[in-house]
């Protein structure tokens, strides 16, 4: 029997659950979760083991992290190398030439003009480096007013400080004394546009809320605005058509900084490198983490215009620190390291452009489960796609026993409220996604 499902049955002398005790898991039912754990005890390419030696199929390469699946070697292997060669360096006044070639290799994938990248170890921290990039600039421009953020209802940017700001997940909010002048635009669901495949048609008009706070607070007041090109833990909603366009018009007209928060649309979800690519919107900042390292390694970063980054550097005196900010692990080299095998893996692989390829047969797979009686919504783009279901005892309920049962049944979904979230890995073929669908439709099949 494994250390991991002793621990789970609880230790010698340990009522089951006690020896899960210490570790208070992040975004979890805690006690729901010790009650009856389900615990991953091993994973190889697109499949979990699970404490008793079951399979689970990975539905949502983990936390949208793995889009070249679990325990690749390549990668293994640049960790390892490196940690023999460089285990740690600072990057504080300091470097390490890794982090130089990661930079560069980023700066090949993103779109043209966003070519300057600051490092940081997760998603939340990409977005509170993004929010003081912003203010930095602005204040740089000898705006140093423009002090406001606006972002959207069912928006997660991370759980750190100003993310929590910008959250559109009231919950995550809700409590935590959120800094001061963030406002929200409304969301981009639309009862009208259920079960759309892709791209909704109507609703850019939406993005006209930014222009209404310009109304309200002034272009001179608001330094950014913040999206995620599709909304992801909150359900996938797809930006109709036009919007994200027109948000690009409203912030250029008005000096208002574009942020694509891109941590789950980043590195080929959407079929392209970007979702900026993918929707033909060129914004001025973007944060990435998760896939950045294929999950790897914990890492993210902040890519933004060479002009935004000009300014910053241009307003401090020659020989001073431009942006006083940093992280101890930034650009850590172990996670350079992996971050330079995956971006291998997914050239070498071909894998966004066959996230484009399988992405037709991945959306007609899940929009076929429109026929259960407990869907309400399905909607996808790319290798992501979201799965609303009928709530029954309370927002989430359903959902959180829905993931359970799933697991049980064999796939590892993420959820969130009522929402499915399926986001598999690029690798894929159509047998898998038969699979996976097959396991959603005779779990969710027994809801009424
Ligand atoms: C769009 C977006 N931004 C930020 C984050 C936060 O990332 P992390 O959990 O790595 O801090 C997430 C995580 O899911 C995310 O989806």
């Amino acid at each position: 029997m494994s250390v991991v499902s002793e621990l789970a049955r609880g230790g010698a002398g340990e009522p089951a659950g006690e020896s899960l005790a210490h570790h208070w898991m992040p975004f979890t039912a805690n006690r729901d979760f010790k009650a009856d754990p389900r615990l991953f005890s091993r994973a190889e390419g697109i499949w979990f083991e699970d404490q008793h030696g079951r399979r689970v199929m990975d539905g949502c390469s983990t936390l949208f992290t793995t889009p070249a699946g679990h325990g690749r070697r390549k990668i293994a292997d640049a960790v390892h190398a490196q940690l023999l060669e460089l285990d740690y360096a600072s990057s504080f006044g300091r470097g390490h030439e890794k982090s130089f070639t990661l930079a560069r290799r980023l700066a090949g994938l993103l779109p043209e003009g966003i070519d300057r990248v600051f490092f940081v170890n997760s998603g939340s921290e990409a977005v509170d480096t993004a929010m003081k990039i912003c203010l930095a600039y602005h204040a740089a421009r000898r705006e140093p007013q423009r002090r406001m953020f606006v972002s959207r209802e069912r928006a997660y940017h991370g759980v750190n400080m100003g993310g929590v700001s910008l959250s559109g997940m009231v919950r995550n909010r809700l409590g935590f004394v959120p800094i001061p002048g963030v406002v929200h635009m409304r969301h981009t669901w639309q009862a009208e546009a259920r079960f759309t495949r892709g791209v909704p048609e109507h609703g850019a008009e939406l993005a006209d809320d930014l222009q209404r706070m310009v109304e309200n607070y002034g272009a001179e007041s608001i330094a950014a605005c913040f999206v995620e090109p599709i909304a992801g833990s909150t359900g996938v909603l797809v930006p109709p058509r036009g919007y994200l366009e027109r948000l690009r018009e409203i912030c250029t007209r008005h000096a208002i900084l574009l942020v694509f928060d891109e941590v789950i649309t980043g590195f080929g979800r959407t079929g392209k490198a970007f979702g900026a690519a993918s929707f033909g919107v060129l914004p001025d900042v973007i944060t990435m983490a998760k896939a950045l390292t294929n999950g790897v390694q914990p890492m993210g970063a902040v890519a933004v215009k060479r002009e935004v980054h000009d300014t910053i550097m241009a307003a401090a005196p020659e020989g001073a620190t431009e942006f006083f900010h940093g992280y101890t692990f930034s650009a850590h080299p172990a996670a350079c390291a992996a971050a330079l095998a995956a971006l291998d893996i997914y050239e070498e692989e071909h894998l966004f452009e066959r996230a484009a390829q399988m992405s037709a047969y991945f959306l007609d797979a899940v929009h076929g489960l429109r026929d259960l009686p407990v869907v309400t919504d399905i909607r996808g783009y790319g290798m992501l796609a979201g799965i609303d279901v009928v709530p029954a005892g309370g927002p989430g309920v359903r959902g959180n026993e829905a993931q359970k049962r799933l697991f049980d049944a064999g796939l590892h979904v993420k959820t969130t409220g009522d929402a499915l979230i399926l986001a598999p890995a690029f690798t894929f073929a159509g047998g898998d996604v038969d699979h996976m669908t097959a396991i959603l439709r005779e779990v969710l099949g027994t809801y009424r």
